[in-house]
């Protein structure tokens, strides 16, 4: 069985800190597998990223890791940050080297989907009734906002002042909205638009700017959404959402409160994409205190990984055939500690991606047997 091609890519890996090595090595051996079984060649580079490039090269983002990543097909990131690095000063934390990486590989789009897995349905911390069928997409602006704006701090009359800056103009605003309409159009057609328009005159730009666009794509139902009102519809309702529109702030905090509804954010991937290639990372940490205990949930990640065949390769055949395996995998009662309901058979992260390899394997025995989509 084939999808067809033989795709030849070229692939960075950035393990980055704390358990980012070994949800990494998750992505890998997937990677790995599909690569194998569908006969692609896919080559990996590993490359330093965070506290890890701190401490190898003195520096968050080596200058090197950025060159090599703005050139390749497509990226994965595990996670960067921990308290060894707590100390340093904004711009010299591991964080700073994720944030360069973004801006330097001109990623200004963020896609996390918050898509039920059914057999963790009972993971989630809300009723059922309240849950349905939740699957949806947070779209958020990556590379602006008050992540980026003008800031300083300044110390007048024995007083210190800090402050950061949100703006957007008009251009950085139609293309993530374009993004966002467009990802809209190929799902249920509904897109949210969230903002603080009320308040912030930059919110005013970014609702004008959105509802104006509506035009060049009138089969989207557009609707705006204050952000405080959107966190509490996410909790109410979350099925009531299909693609939501956020900056970069109110997507980095929304996008955790969604991930939270289907029961950990160890289960959610991302996709970031711009002019040269995209990125892949998981939205959880780097979980400081589960490294070294085998615990880390690989699902975020290896959803990150079936996110790069299908959006950055167009594979969709492979993806939907790991994300097939993993729901069976699931539906066998396999789960890593965090997730563990009462009979479930706990297993750690390695042995957990482990199964999931084998039960790839006969799931592609499988289909060769009895045709795909079994
Ligand atoms: C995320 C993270 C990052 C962010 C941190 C680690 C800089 O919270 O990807 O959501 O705020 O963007
Ligand atoms: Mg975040």
């Amino acid at each position: 069985m084939s999808s067809g091609m033989t795709m030849k890519k070229k692939i960075v890996l950035l393990p980055g800190d704390g358990i980012g090595p070994e949800v990494t090595r998750a992505a890998a051996t997937v990677l790995r597998e599909t690569a194998h079984e569908f006969n692609h060649e896919f080559e990996f580079v590993e490359l330093p990223l965070g506290g890890a490039a701190i401490d190898a090269a003195g520096t968050p983002l080596p200058p090197e890791t950025l060159e090599v990543c703005r050139k390749v097909d497509a990226v994965f990131l595990g996670a960067v940050g921990g308290p060894k690095w707590d100390a340093l000063p904004v711009g010299k934390r591991p964080e700073s080297g994720l944030l360069g990486l973004r801006k330097g590989m001109e990623l200004f789009v963020n896609v996390r989907p918050v898509k039920l897995i059914e057999p963790l349905r009972g993971l989630s911390p809300l009723k059922q009734e309240r849950l349905g069928d939740l699957d949806l997409e947070i779209v958020r602006e990556l590379s602006g906002g008050m992540y980026f704006g003008e800031r300083g701090n300044v110390a007048e009359n024995g007083v210190e002042r800090a402050w950061d800056t949100e703006s957007y103009s008009t251009p950085e605003i139609e293309r993530i909205a374009a993004f966002a309409y467009r990802r809209a159009e190929s799902r249920t057609r509904r897109l949210c638009s969230v903002d603080k328009a009320n308040v912030l005159t930059s919110s005013q730009l970014w609702r004008r700017t959105v509802t104006a666009m509506n035009a060049v794509y009138p089969s989207v139902k557009l609707e705006h959404m204050y952000v405080d009102n959107a966190a509490m519809q996410l909790t109410l309702k979350p099925s009531q959402f299909d693609v939501m529109l956020c900056s970069n702030m109110f997507g980095d905090i929304l996008s955790d409160a969604a991930a939270a509804l289907v029961g950990s954010i160890g289960l959610i991937p991302s996709a970031s994409f711009g002019d040269r290639a995209p990125l892949f990372e998981p939205i959880h940490g780097s979980a400081p205190s589960l490294v070294g205990t085998d615990s880390a949930n690989p699902i975020g990640s290896i959803l990150s990984a079936t996110m790069m065949l299908r959006d950055a390769f167009g594979l969709s055949l492979e993806a939907d055939w790991v994300e097939q395996s993993l729901t069976r995998v699931l539906s066998a009662g396999y789960r890593t500690p965090d997730i563990a309901e009462p009979k479930a058979r706990v297993v750690g992260g390695s042995v957990f991606t482990e199964i999931l390899r084998e039960e790839m394997q006969r799931t592609f025995e499988h289909a060769e047997r009895y045709g795909w989509g079994v």
